[in-house]
């Protein structure tokens, strides 16, 4: 069957109180409705409309960089999810088939759940909603049913005493056959208490025409959406929690696995051992056997298999650490690769650099990549060993197996073998400790 998507994501969100658009507000570095878009990936889509309104551009930006294939409509006064709708309409005129109606604030929709739906309408149901059972029920819309059947949704401005204490909740999910949901999003009026065109008030108006029209049900965490700071907080645990389990589920251990934060892409191989405060941020892989220590925190990195990052180290974006390397504390690796074996074990900063293999990089080294301007590179050969604070001013190059002498300032570069000693010359003063100590002393008496 042919499907088409439409995402509402043109919403003001005023109860986030942000200039950002809420559907932009992230969980696990992902835009909200990146996520919701990403479970209807599931189906097999052959349209997929993002209705953008509130910050419109900033939206569809981040909606096409992510996939071109996504297209945008503009809903320019925000009238309602029926009025919002119904601004997909003229796109899919001639598309026949089923569509299905997500909200940009309900990130975590399973493609299970929606392929269930899919499922119930080809079994014959004119139009299909998922409701789920509310521990809070809160200000969610109640599902209004009828043994199988479902009546109508009333939201919960709207509803009566009685219909408050219903707990099946609408989730805002829908699907029916293309032309019959325009057609009914067409009847919408907005004579309720919000002033706004319901999409909820479909189910009435297909149950007037003597439509068939049942609920499919899903747990609660699938249908949580995002309204507040406070909601976003507990879509991120949410989400935390499912990574977690899916991470250890592939073979990973985690020591400590309340303390370790993942991102949407974060893809850490079987045998990876994360010890506790490990932060992930976007664009990390970790390959088998590797060890992340504590208290790290990684973005936009690579970890080759074997390799031992932290405890305390930060890898940034562009780091690429090789098989069996080491990175240890409060080293700070951006844009730099190190090869084989290669180890930074304490207090080194290396920016826009290449480490040969086995290479050493003594305490304290810092490679000088900025001048202020523009970032230079630093190349370091094969079995290099760069002495304790060593800076390395560049662009320069250190060949293999060289050596840089303690506390050198490396500006020109070094052949392979050589050693460089860039350090002022050490001077000894016979005797002259002990009566300088012995001076100061007597003045201080006075
Ligand atoms: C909606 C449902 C409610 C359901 C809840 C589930 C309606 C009338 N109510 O309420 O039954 O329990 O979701 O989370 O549908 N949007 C637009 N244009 C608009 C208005 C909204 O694009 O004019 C988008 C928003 O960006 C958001 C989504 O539609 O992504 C839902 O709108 P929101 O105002 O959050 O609806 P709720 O009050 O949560
Ligand atoms: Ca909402």
């Amino acid at each position: 069957m042919a499907t088409q998507l439409v995402l509402l994501a043109a919403g003001q969100g005023k109860r986030m109180k942000s200039d950002l658009p809420k559907v932009l507000h992230a969980v696990a570095g992902r835009p909200l409705f990146l996520h919701a878009l990403d479970a209807a990936r599931g189906l097999d889509l052959d349209r997929k409309i993002v209705v953008v309104g509130n910050g419109a551009d900033a939206v569809a930006a981040a909606a096409k960089a992510d996939d071109p294939g996504v297209e945008t409509v503009l809903q320019a006064d925000r009238l309602g999810t029926g009025h919002a709708v119904a601004q997909a309409a003229p796109l899919l005129a001639d598309a026949g088939g089923a569509t299905l109606v997500l909200y940009g604030d309900t990130p975590f929709i399973q493609p299970a759940t929606l392929a269930a739906m899919e499922t119930a309408l080809q079994s014959g149901a004119d139009l299909v909603v998922l409701g789920f059972e509310a521990a809070d029920p809160g200000k969610y819309g109640r599902l209004i049913t009828n043994g199988d059947r479902l009546e109508k949704i009333v939201e919960f401005n709207d509803a009566t005493k009685a219909e408050r204490a219903i707990t099946l909740c609408n989730s805002g999910v829908m699907m029916a056959a293309t032309d019959l949901l325009f057609d009914l999003v067409e009847g919408l009026d907005n004579n309720n208490a919000a002033g706004e065109y319901y999409l909820t008030d479909i189910v009435a108006q297909a149950r007037a025409r003597d439509l068939d029209a049942v609920v499919v049900r899903c747990d609660e965490d699938e249908t949580l959406g995002v309204n507040s700071r406070v909601d976003l907080a507990a879509a991120e645990a949410v989400f935390q929690i499912r990574a977690r389990i899916a991470a250890m589920m592939g073979g990973v251990t985690l020591e400590a696995p309340e303390t370790v934060y993942f991102s949407h892409d974060t893809k850490l191989a079987p045998d990876v051992r994360v010890e506790p405060n490990v932060v992930f941020g976007p664009g990390v892989q970790v390959e088998s056997g590797a060890v992340i220590r504590a208290f790290s925190h990684l973005e936009g990195a690579h970890v080759s298999s074997g390799a031992v990052v932290g405890p305390y180290a930060r890898l940034r974006p562009g780091a690429q650490i090789g098989a069996t390397a080491k990175v240890g504390n409060f080293v700070e690796i951006k844009n730099a690769a190190l090869a084989e074996g290669a180890k930074a074990s304490h207090l080194t900063y290396l920016g826009d650099a290449h480490v040969g293999a086995e290479a050493n990089i003594g305490a304290g080294a810092i490679t000088c990549n900025y001048d202020g301007v523009g970032k230079h590179k630093t190349q370091i050969g094969a079995g290099a060993f760069i002495g304790s604070n060593t800076l390395m001013v560049a662009p320069v190059a250190i060949g293999d197996a060289a050596v840089t002498a303690a506390g050198s300032v490396i500006t020109e570069d070094v052949a392979s073998g050589d050693l460089a000693i860039a350090r002022t010359k050490q001077t000894n003063k016979k005797g002259f400790g002990a009566r300088l100590m012995a001076t100061l002393r007597a003045g201080h008496k006075k």
